[in-house]
Order: structure tokens, then C-alpha cells, then sequence
């Protein structure tokens, strides 16, 4: 039985990598990476490094060769760009014979209003027309996300959100990692999707977690989406990358995130850890 995980450089896929060497003999795992070279470590451990870029199918193929179960991770980039990568890495899939592929998809990636779902929902149409048994994971919130809204507290700021009483079902990336770890080394062939959230907080309830560990009020300011914008280019933000924070907070406000399922507990086999947790380790690596 041969395990490969893709974007094994990526900080999600390292630490996937990382969970299933602590179970899996390394002969039996592989990576496909588009930078070989980033994991000679992988390599010396005795993981099979093969290269593998979704923009180049060629790659793939010899990348894919043999391998009995599969996880794509979900790149990064714009939507179209990631659809046709997605696209390109199932139809790799399919020539390579893959017996099962699981894929690191978004909460309710079917009806999510969030400008990040259509990728999503293309991908798990395409695993599902290709016929190959599959696990989508759903994966909610990283608690990872919100690692420049801390610093910005951190800095004297106030927790800034236009996201209102919106709800998100945040977890540690790692949480998601061993969850996606414990699937690809499961022996599962039974198609299925795991809705995988932490407990629903809102913004304030999240910050209320960060007072907690900074023993000191963390105030948190509502605005409207426009302020927000306005405050994130003043802050530096790229131009870019407003809209897209901005389109986070709103869906965020309409409910997008607001999952709730205990699938995360549930393929951990032991509670998600704790969003306190999660949260001073941000501070703590922030004030390294
Ligand atoms: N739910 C959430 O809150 C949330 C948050 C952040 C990200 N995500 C999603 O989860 C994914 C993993 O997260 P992350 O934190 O590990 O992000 P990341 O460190 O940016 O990882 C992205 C991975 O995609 C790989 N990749 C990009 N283009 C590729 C291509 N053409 N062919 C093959 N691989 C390619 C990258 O390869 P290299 O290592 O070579 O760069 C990298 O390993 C992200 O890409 C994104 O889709 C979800």
C-alpha cells in the first residue's frame, strides 16, 4: 500500500507528512512536490520525493505511479487557476489508476457562499465524476488565519472585524493535518465528505480567548466592510488582497463558516485541541 500527500512543502502538507511518519513505515509514503530539492529531508528519512506540478500534467503521471491512496491538497492562487490545477491532479489520478483520493476541501463546499467555494465544489464534482472512491475534507476555519489580527492586538490594536455575529468553526492546522492524515491512512475505500469544524465562536468570543491567555481587555471593533477595507490598505494590506479579506468577513457575517459537526473529534478520535491552546502558541511564536 503506498500513501501520497501532495504540496508536502506547504506548512498543512508538512505536517501531514509529518503525523503519518509517526504511524506509517516511510517505504510506504511518497510526496509530489514542485520544489524536490525543499524535501531532501523527507527524502533522507526515506520518504519517496517525487516532483509533481500541477501545472506541468506530465509530471504527474510518473509523480502518481503506484500509489494506492491519494491526498491532494488544495493549492493556493486564484479560483480558476485552482480548478484547472485540481482538474489536472484528478485526471492524473484517474490515468494513474489511484484507488482512492481524498482532497482538502472547504465546509459545506457544496451551497458555501464564499467567494473561495466555487474551487471547492468544481474539485469535488471532478474526484466525483472520475469514479475513484473519495473523502472530502471539509475543512473549516485554520485558527492560523487570524495569526495578523493577534499580531495587530499584540500591537495595541483592537480586535478589528466586519464579521458581526457571524460564527466560524476555527481549528489549529494541525488539528486538520492529523485528521487528514488519519484518512489517507485509513482503509477506507467508501466514498464519504467530513464536515471537519472546531466549536462555533464568534469574533468576540474569539478575542474573549485571547484576553484570557493576554490577562488584558482585548476590545473588539465592529465595523462595516468599507471601514474594514479602509483600515486594512492604511494598514499596508496589498490592494489586492483587501477585497479578499473583506469577502472573508462578510461570508463570514452571512453564516458561510457556521458549521457545525463533530466529524474534526470524531477522525482525531480525541477532542480538537483546544482554540486556547491554539491561540497561545500564535502568541507565543509571534513574540519568538
Ligand atoms: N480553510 C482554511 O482556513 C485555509 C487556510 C489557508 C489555506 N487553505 C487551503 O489549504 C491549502 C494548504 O494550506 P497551507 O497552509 O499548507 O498553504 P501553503 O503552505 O500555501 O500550501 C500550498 C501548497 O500548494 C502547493 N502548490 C501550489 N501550486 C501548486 C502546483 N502548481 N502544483 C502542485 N502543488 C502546488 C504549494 O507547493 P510549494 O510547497 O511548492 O509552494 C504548497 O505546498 C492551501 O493551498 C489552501 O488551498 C485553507
Amino acid at each position: 500500500m503506498k500513501l501520497l500527500v501532495t504540496g508536502a512543502t506547504g506548512k498543512l502538507g508538512a505536517l501531514i507528512v509529518e503525523t503519518l511518519l509517526a504511524t506509517v513505515p516511510a517505504r510506504h509514503l511518497a510526496v509530489s512536490v514542485r520544489s524536490p530539492e525543499k524535501a531532501e529531508s523527507l527524502r533522507s528519512r526515506g520518504v519517496d520525493v517525487r516532483e509533481g506540478d500541477f501545472d506541468r500534467p506530465e509530471t504527474l503521471d510518473r509523480a502518481f505511479e503506484g500509489i494506492d491512496r491519494l491526498l491532494i491538497v488544495s493549492t493556493d492562487g486564484d479560483n480558476e487557476t485552482r480548478i484547472r490545477q485540481h482538474g489536472v491532479a484528478v485526471a492524473a489520478a484517474q490515468r494513474a489508476n489511484v484507488g482512492f483520493i481524498a482532497y482538502t476541501s472547504l465546509v459545506n463546499a457544496g451551497e458555501n457562499p464564499i467567494f473561495l467555494a466555487p474551487v471547492h465544489r468544481a474539485t469535488e464534482e471532478a474526484i466525483r465524476r472520475s469514479g475513484i472512491p473519495y473523502a472530502f475534507l471539509r475543512n473549516n476555519w485554520y485558527l492560523e488565519n487570524e495569526t495578523g489580527t493577534v499580531q495587530a492586538v499584540l500591537g495595541g490594536a483592537p480586535w478589528l472585524t466586519s464579521a458581526g455575529a457571524g460564527k466560524v468553526g476555527w481549528a489549529t492546522r494541525r488539528d486538520y493535518a492529523e485528521a487528514a492524515a488519519a484518512v489517507l491512512a485509513g482503509e477506507s475505500r467508501e466514498s464519504a465528505a467530513y464536515e471537519l469544524s472546531g466549536s462555533l465562536l464568534t469574533q468576540e468570543e474569539l478575542a474573549a480567548k485571547l484576553s484570557g491567555i493576554l490577562g488584558r481587555e482585548v476590545p473588539v471593533q465592529q465595523v462595516d466592510d468599507a471601514t474594514y477595507a479602509g483600515i486594512m490598505s492604511s494598514a499596508g494590506v496589498p490592494d489586492p488582497v483587501v477585497p479578499i479579506l473583506v469577502g472573508i468577513q462578510s461570508a463570514i457575517r452571512e453564516g458561510a463558516l457556521e458549521v457545525e459537526s463533530g466529524d474534526l473529534e470524531r477522525l482525531l478520535g480525541r477532542a480538537p485541541t483546544p482554540i486556547e491552546e491554539g491561540l497561545r502558541q500564535i502568541v507565543e511564536e509571534l513574540q519568538s
